[in-house]
């Protein structure tokens, strides 16, 4: 998809369908709007009077052949009232227009942003909206549909003088989109397709491309570096475990800088092991690795945004599956750092990978650690799909400084509680701890507090991403399926160091 800025007034865009918004609370035709108003003879005016224009939240109408405008039609959607509009809202109504537009066989389109909103971080939030709404989920159907596609969008409103910063955005914008897009392609592959070998081969694919470093542990060193706790869970496959590491290392870093080590659960398919999870459902169990698919997306776009500080990324690799080898309840393993974990539940295995993961990126020389994880069925019920789960360490000035990532990505995060009181819940009766709680609730904290009990005194984030990392239900600006939650938040984080 091509994306390029328009500088032309609105009335000039030889387009298929010139796209803007309209707000609720004032009157719908104030402001630049009021270009295409008068162009089109005072049409804008007549369906807000009529009531059919009402700028209520994502409501849409098409006019097809407006008198007075060199484009095909006019697409105007609501966008709600004025107060809580920003870059978000502009996101998805960019993204809404895009699968409305698409769906309809319209090829192309321009999308005219308002006052105060010809802008860097706007020029951004429009060309994420758009790039991530174009994303489809049916690489495997045989019978695309073909003629459904946009090939170029334009970004018009913007004066010659707020070109640069337009185009600014616009590059930041497809970098971070497409990444996201990238990590979206790999959760949505089914585990048949992307075993822990073949997600290896995809990241080493994608480090070269993006010019990263790149190291695959395979089984062998997996087993020298005595990671006790992976291994573990891998050894119920017949398919061998990797970790994948890749490193993007500043033009220019001093000796001390930070290093923002970035770990990603990438369980490729969750069966629960021998705590076997019931049939209904398991299928979405392929999505397990969509933390590790987030943290190499970020790695990708990092590559081309070029952060002043070293990022190392690991991802630890591998399936959860029930047999002749499989833990079992009860086992005791020793993980990389030298702890002892009674695996108590072999579903709850997440916790015990990213265990090793973490050791690993400590040993690596790793100063500030955030994880990414489907971590939880409990963080379903606390957050629903709305919000990650947010966990942190005793500093709490890293997790701020995430929150605020958080916002300015328009990501939904919400923080959790981590008293030392639920550290109890993971000493365990039999072994240093065990790797779930007694039943006492507070689910997705006990997880946590497991893994900081590997992150030690380092500044840890654990973002469970369970509730959201699947999009259940399709919206109007994003398909059904996988999502590439946090991968913004992280990038912007990263970007802000
Ligand atoms: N991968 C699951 C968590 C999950 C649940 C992800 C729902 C996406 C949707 C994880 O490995 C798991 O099975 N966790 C257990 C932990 C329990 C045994 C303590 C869970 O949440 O049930
Ligand atoms: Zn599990
Ligand atoms: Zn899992």
């Amino acid at each position: 998809m091509q994306i390029t800025l328009a500088t032309q007034p609105f009335a000039a865009l030889e387009t298929e369908a010139l796209v803007t918004y309209v707000f609720e609370d004032t009157d719908p035709i104030q402001g630049r709007i009021a270009e295409i108003d008068q162009a089109t003879g005072g049409l804008l005016r007549k369906l807000a009077q009529s009531g059919e224009v009402t700028g209520k939240t994502l409501e849409f109408t098409l006019i097809h052949a407006p008198a007075g405008l060199k484009a095909a039609r006019l697409f105007l959607v609501g966008a709600g009232k004025r107060e809580p509009f920003n870059s978000a809202t502009l996101r998805k109504i960019s993204g809404a227009a895009l699968r409305y537009l698409k769906s309809r066989g319209v090829h192309n389109f321009a999308f005219a942003v308002r006052e105060n909103a010809a802008a860097e971080d706007a020029a951004q939030a429009i060309v994420e909206g758009a790039i991530t709404a174009d994303f489809e989920t049916d690489k495997y159907k045989t019978d695309k549909k073909a003629d459904k596609f946009v090939d170029s969008v334009s970004l018009a409103g913007f004066s010659a003088a707020e070109k640069s910063a337009g185009e600014k955005g616009l590059n930041k914008g497809r970098i971070i989109a497409e990444a996201q897009n990238f990590a979206r392609d790999l959760v949505n592959e089914p585990s048949n397709k992307l075993t822990p070998r073949i997600l290896a081969e995809k990241a080493e694919a994608m480090a070269r491309e993006a010019g990263l470093a790149i190291d695959i542990l395979d089984d062998r060193k997996i087993t020298d570096l005595k990671m006790g706790a992976l291994l573990s869970v891998a050894q119920g496959s017949i398919e061998p475990p990797r970790v994948i590491v890749v490193t993007y290392t500043p033009a220019n870093t001093k000796p001390g800088s930070p290093v923002i080590g970035l770990v990603g659960k990438a369980v490729t398919f969750d069966t629960g092991g021998i705590s076997i999870k019931p049939a209904d459902g398991m299928e979405k169990m392929k999505y397990d690795m969509a933390g590790g698919a987030t943290m190499l997306g970020v790695m990708r776009a990092l590559a081309a945004l070029k952060p002043n500080v070293k990022v190392i990324c690991v991802v630890p690799a591998t399936e959860n599956m029930p047999g002749g080898r499989a833990q079992k309840p009860g086992d005791i393993q020793t993980a990389m750092s030298g702890k002892t974990i009674e695996v108590l539940n072999t579903d709850a295995e997440g916790r015990l990978i990213l265990a090793d993961a973490i050791t690993y990126a400590k040993q690596l020389g790793v100063t500030h650690i955030v994880d990414a994880a489907t971590l939880t069925g409990a963080i379903v019920v606390a957050l629903a799909n709305i919000n990650v789960g947010v966990f942190g360490s005793a500093d709490q000035s890293w997790t701020d400084k995430l929150l605020a990532s958080a916002k300015a990505a328009g990501e939904k995060m919400w923080q959790m509680p981590m008293d030392e009181e639920y550290r109890e819940f993971v000493k365990g009766s039999f072994a240093d701890l065990q790797n779930i709680g007694s039943g006492k609730g507070g689910g997705s904290i006990t997880g946590a507090w497991f893994i900081r009990e590997f992150a030690g005194d380092t500044p840890w984030i654990h973002l469970d991403i369970a509730g959201t990392a699947w999009n259940d239900d399709p919206k109007p600006w994003l398909a059904k399926g996988p999502t590439g939650v946090s991968l913004r938040t992280l990038v912007h984080l990263v970007m802000s160091y």
